[in-house]
């Protein structure tokens, strides 16, 4: 799974993690690879190995200056390609360099994170093809924050349509709260459980369709995709914002979790407020880290009194009440055996499915074709509410076109 994980271009930082030219370095772990992330004098990212190829220094502590950032061990200095372009303390320096590497991985910033292909040079794609890499940057907002459990069962929740009336819903009239409004989520949404009238295969993994019946007597549909490896369109963050979920492996154990939000127009000033200071789109992190100051170390701060009176969980934000649910699904990778699907879990199967069919083709020398798949990849998520009376089919063959249109989310709240 590692290997075609190294078929896709993958966020591996912030942008803001490398500020500026010749920077601090940056530690990451992606893929159980520990690698060292910089940008040179020109402004170029760059991801080379953690540890130097002379006697394996860690180049952490490398000094990130001139075009290169060099070993303080004995000064070896590399460039973003990996080049040697500096060996000062051996005569044959001048020569030996030219046969010297770091391993280092081709890397470009774009929409606030710095991406990076890791996989087999003869075999790098193009940049997936988003809508939103390369909208002005008042049109993104992204945080990512850690989470110590396998990828999988974090992205699983992305497409478990029923759990959300469950989960993430309030009681009472509590979804009258200001910052529920604005995260979109309320018991008006989930008046009954949604569930999935249609799930196809596309040419970079699946659309699904869901439904809901909503307590207004009108009928939501809504639709979501999941791209291979670990792309998620998740759910409508608002009236033309658009969210995208992407949990990059650090190891099997953990993940890093990239929340993203998206517009066609700049993002309001009020939606920004809610997701850098309100405490309930994006969770809180411990100052200096990402790791979320509510966490599993003290139960997610869940307060009893809250989940008797208020919300349904008692768990204040909105990620973290899936989080909650994730990083301990016996234990940090789940043991499917124990589990019992039902009916409300065929998107779960059917992605399972298709990672292990594009596992097992890569094992037999059959590359995946999604990473090609150019404009497949510029789809949204989009949602038609409906009077309750509306033949399903009229319903769906007004909300397909929507799913590439890029004015459809202005009108997605309209019936
Ligand atoms: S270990 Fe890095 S230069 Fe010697
Ligand atoms: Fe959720």
């Amino acid at each position: 799974m590692g290997e075609l994980f190294r078929r896709f271009w993958l966020p591996v930082a912030l942008a803001e993690e490398i500020p500026g030219p010749d920077c601090d370095p940056a530690r990451v772990r992606v893929l159980s690879e520990d690698l060292i992330l910089f940008r040179d004098t020109s402004g170029r990212p760059g991801l080379v190995d953690a540890y130097c190829p002379h006697r394996g220094a860690p180049m952490f502590f490398g000094r990130n200056e001139e075009a290169g950032l060099r070993c303080v061990y004995h000064g070896w200095k590399f460039d973003v390609s990996g080049a040697c372009i500096d060996l000062p303390n051996a005569p044959e320096g001048e020569t030996f360099k030219n046969k010297v590497t770091i391993s280092a991985y081709p890397c470009v910033e774009k929409a606030g994170m710095i991406w990076a292909y890791m996989g087999p040079k003869d075999k790098q794609p193009p940049l997936p093809g988003f809508e939103w890499l390369d909208l002005p940057a008042g049109n993104t907002y992204v945080k990512k924050f850690r989470l110590e459990c396998n990828y999988l069962q974090a992205m699983e929740g992305d497409y478990d349509a029923s759990h959300a009336s469950f989960l993430h819903s309030t009681l009472g009239d509590s979804n009258l709260n200001p910052a529920i409004q604005i995260g979109g989520i309320g018991n008006n949404f989930f008046d009954k459980m949604a569930h999935y009238v249609s799930v196809q295969e596309t040419p970079v993994g699946l659309t699904y369709i869901s439904t809901n019946q909503r307590a207004d007597g009108k009928t939501s549909y809504s639709a979501g995709h999941w791209m291979m490896p670990i792309f998620c369109t998740a759910g409508i963050a608002g009236p033309n914002i658009y969210s995208s979920n992407m949990r990059i492996p650090i190891d099997d154990n953990a993940l890093m979790f990239y929340r993203f939000r998206w517009s066609y127009d700049p993002i309001p000033e009020r939606e920004l407020q809610e997701y850098k200071w309100g405490g309930y789109v994006y969770p809180e992190l411990m100052p200096g880290t990402f790791v979320t100051t509510d966490n599993k170390a003290n139960d997610y701060n869940v307060d009893r009194v809250a989940q008797r009176n208020y919300s349904y969980t008692g768990i204040k934000t909105f990620p973290l009440q899936d989080i909650a649910m994730m990083e301990d699904q016996r234990g940090t990778v789940m043991d499917r055996t124990k589990e019992h699907l039902a009916s409300s879990d065929e998107l779960i199967i059917r992605v399972r499915r298709q990672l292990i069919r594009a596992a097992r083709n890569l094992m037999e020398g059959k590359e995946p074709s999604a990473p090609h798949a150019g404009k497949a990849w510029a789809i949204h998520t989009a949602r038609v509410i409906v009077p309750d009376t509306m033949p399903q089919a009229d319903a769906l063959a007004k909300l397909n076109p929507m799913i590439t249109d890029p004015t459809s989310m202005k009108v997605n709240f309209i019936s």
